[in-house]
């Protein structure tokens, strides 16, 4: 990033990363410590968090790793508490934590979409009311960003639960944006498309599998590419955005899979 920090207008703004240890999260928190950040790393694996704080600390930045799990309810407030103590204050969270669960909506038992929405929607709401009501209390400013998802736009075959709980999340961060609009603090999510990231694509083969050659940009997304997003989402560069989901894709939601018609049908 070579634009000058102060462009963002986030000099010594603290700043808590949900899932901070690795992919995005881990992007995020490079890309808001060269906005000027302080951060915290919240992370299941305390060692990624450990090697992400280092190398915001490189930067010229205060970091700290957090051992913690979001979702155990009781660590949430304990989560933000400490966040707050350590960073000496808090301004903004990007929560990164979430993923899939692969399966038919025939194949989905009630157990897999209790677990889909706990990971990708329950967590968040406890973790932002957390940390909304960290905020009014101190009558601070912040921005909160979410990670949604282009499943939750639109049918998501063989993730159907996944899908239905980033659509709340969607839902979500606009009744919280309304909520929370009064008490100055904004509240916006990211939708990505196809992003490799190491949990996902670990492998060469596996990142540049078929999907690629037909999304409009011909490539899929990677973490930096979230972090530009959640990065303006969170600097004052968005202060009259909230509620939105921005879609990071490279156009896949953009696209028409069937340009000039269905096929076989020629009258387009
Ligand atoms: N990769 C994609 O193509 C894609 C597309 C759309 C949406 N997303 C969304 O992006 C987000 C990130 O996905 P990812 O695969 O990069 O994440 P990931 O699984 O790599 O998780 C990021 C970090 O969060 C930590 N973490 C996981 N569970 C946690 C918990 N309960 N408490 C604390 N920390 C925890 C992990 O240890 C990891 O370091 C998710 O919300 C996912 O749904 C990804």
């Amino acid at each position: 990033m070579s634009a000058d920090a102060s462009f963002f207008e986030l000099g010594g703004k603290k700043a808590l990363i949900i899932g901070g240890g690795q992919g995005m999260g881990e992007s995020s928190a490079l890309f808001l410590a060269r906005a000027g950040c302080d951060v915290a790393l919240v992370d299941l694996v305390p060692d990624r968090a450990d090697v992400v704080a280092e190398k915001v600390r490189a930067l010229g930045r205060q970091a700290f790793a957090i051992s913690g799990n979001v979702l155990d309810d009781d660590q949430i407030p304990l989560i933000v508490a400490q966040a707050e103590e350590k960073l000496g204050g808090l301004d903004l969270m990007v929560s990164i934590v979430g993923g899939a669960a692969w399966g038919s909506l025939l194949e989905t038992t009630p157990e897999i979409w209790d677990q889909q929405m706990h990971l990708n929607l329950r967590y968040f709401f406890l973790v932002a009311k957390e940390v909304a009501q960290s905020l009014i209390r101190r009558d601070q400013p912040g921005a909160i960003v979410g990670i949604a998802s282009v499943d939750g736009q639109r049918a998501a075959p063989m993730r159907g639960a996944y899908g239905a709980a980033k659509a709340g999340l969607i839902s979500l961060v606009q009744t919280m944006a309304v909520e929370w609009a009064p008490h100055n603090i904004r509240v916006n999510a990211i939708a990505p498309g196809h992003i490799v990231t190491p949990r996902l694509f670990d492998t060469p083969q596996r990142a540049e599998g078929y999907a690629a050659s037909l999304l409009p940009m011909r490539h899929r997304g990677t973490p930096d590419d979230i972090a530009r997003a959640a990065l303006f989402l969170a600097s004052d560069m968005a202060r009259y955005i909230t509620g939105t989901t921005l879609d990071v894709d490279g156009g896949l939601l953009a696209a028409n899979l069937f340009p000039r018609g269905l096929p076989g049908n020629n009258q387009g």
